[in-house]
């Protein structure tokens, strides 16, 4: 599995003239990868070390076919949505550090994103919690919710929405720093857009994503309510085997939406879903403190529009009282017990 150490790229004749002038690409830096850690819709990820100056990364290769349209556009949108938020600097976005290209052959073409290498993703750190072993401690769950809802914040109100969110697409620093990653198919949006129903995975899909229906940025805001109440309980929230049966899962608990809320543009009719009663959230996620319910109740909402904003979910009354510890970027974290079993690996800085 793991691939033998090599340069990326392998020398500078690789470099393909089509970038010499494109200022969003430098080759300046050789990596060595070390392992591969993921291996995703497009592309591998590999931890990697830097020959200049030893820092441990985290590589994106993706192998582009180039066609008469040149690049994917997903390829384009993740580079040009990094480079407009790496700006920033935020704490809970994964820093993009790099961007260099390989050896092509014929149509193709080699792409190493360079990321910081962040030490777990979210679905590994929840796999660990899982029984036999503890949960996550309810004061992590406040915590990493908390900057989960800064970084949508953030990113909702530089008009891009990440459209992806899901644990695979979280990274925790072994200091219990949240951080968004995977930003495939995020998109810079204008208000209401209908775009293509696949864009997240079935489990964190919200119902107005799941009908096709057109959708904003509180596609994000659902997502992360699935993921607080799956870190709550221990196994995901609703995990449907098809679009049909996701948003039965869904209804089961916050009810069939009534004939009025049902939207117009929907070619499904209401009638094919059976009629549900919601589910009290005390029975779904006994553990969640009554805020938690209250807070996950008005993100679980079937109307986009009645959903609870990044802004307003910052100031509910669940982050009010002092039990979970603020970002580390703030503070100290070590209230967070994050039981690494994983090797410890340089973060940088
Ligand atoms: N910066 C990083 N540091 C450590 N691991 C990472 C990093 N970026 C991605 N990964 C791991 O690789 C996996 C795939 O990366 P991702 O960017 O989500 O690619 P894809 O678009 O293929 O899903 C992630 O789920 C995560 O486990
Ligand atoms: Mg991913």
């Amino acid at each position: 599995m793991v691939p033998e150490a090599h340069d990326v790229p392998e020398s500078a004749d690789d470099r393909n003239s089509m970038f010499d002038e494109d200022p969003l690409v430098s080759s300046s830096e050789h990596y060595v990868a070390l392992g591969r850690i993921g291996n995703g819709a497009y592309g591998t990820v590999y931890k990697a070390r830097s020959t200049h100056d030893g820092a441990i990364v985290a590589l994106k290769k993706i192998r582009i076919h180039l066609t008469e349209d040149g690049f994917p556009t997903s390829t384009l949108r993740e580079i040009a949505t990094l480079k407009q938020i790496d700006q920033f600097e935020h704490p809970n976005i994964i820093r993009l550090l790099d961007i260099c290209h390989g050896q092509g052959l014929n149509e193709q073409l080699m792409l190493y994103l360079v990321f910081e290498h962040i030490d777990q993703d979210m679905a590994s750190y929840m796999e660990r919690h899982k029984p036999p072993n503890a949960g996550i401690p309810k004061h992590t769950v406040k915590n990493f919710m908390h900057q989960i809802f800064y970084a949508i914040d953030f990113l909702h109100s530089h008009r891009i929405m990440h459209r992806d969110l899901k644990p695979q697409n979280i990274l925790i620093t072994n200091n219990g720093v949240v951080k968004l990653a995977d930003f495939g198919l995020a998109k810079t949006y204008c208000f209401y857009m209908r775009l293509t129903s696949t864009v997240v995975t079935l489990w964190y899909r919200s119902p107005e994503v799941l009908l096709t229906c057109p959708y904003s940025a509180s596609v994000d805001i659902w997502s992360a309510g699935c993921i607080m109440a799956e870190m709550m309980k221990g196994s995901p929230m609703f995990t449907g085997k098809s679009e049909g049966d996701q948003l039965d899962r869904i209804f089961r608990v916050i009810g069939t939406p009534g004939p009025g809320e049902w939207p117009p543009e929907v070619s499904l009719p209401l009638t094919s879903f059976k009629v549900r009663a919601p589910t009290p959230l005390e029975h779904v996620i006994p553990d969640l403190c009554r805020e938690g319910r209250d807070l996950l109740s008005k993100i679980l909402v079937f109307s986009p529009t009645q959903r609870l904003t990044s802004g307003e979910l910052l100031d509910h009354p669940y982050f009010d009282d002092s039990s979970y510890m603020l970002p580390s970027f703030m503070g100290s974290q070590e209230s967070i017990n994050l039981d690494h079993s994983g090797s410890r690996e340089l973060i940088l800085s």
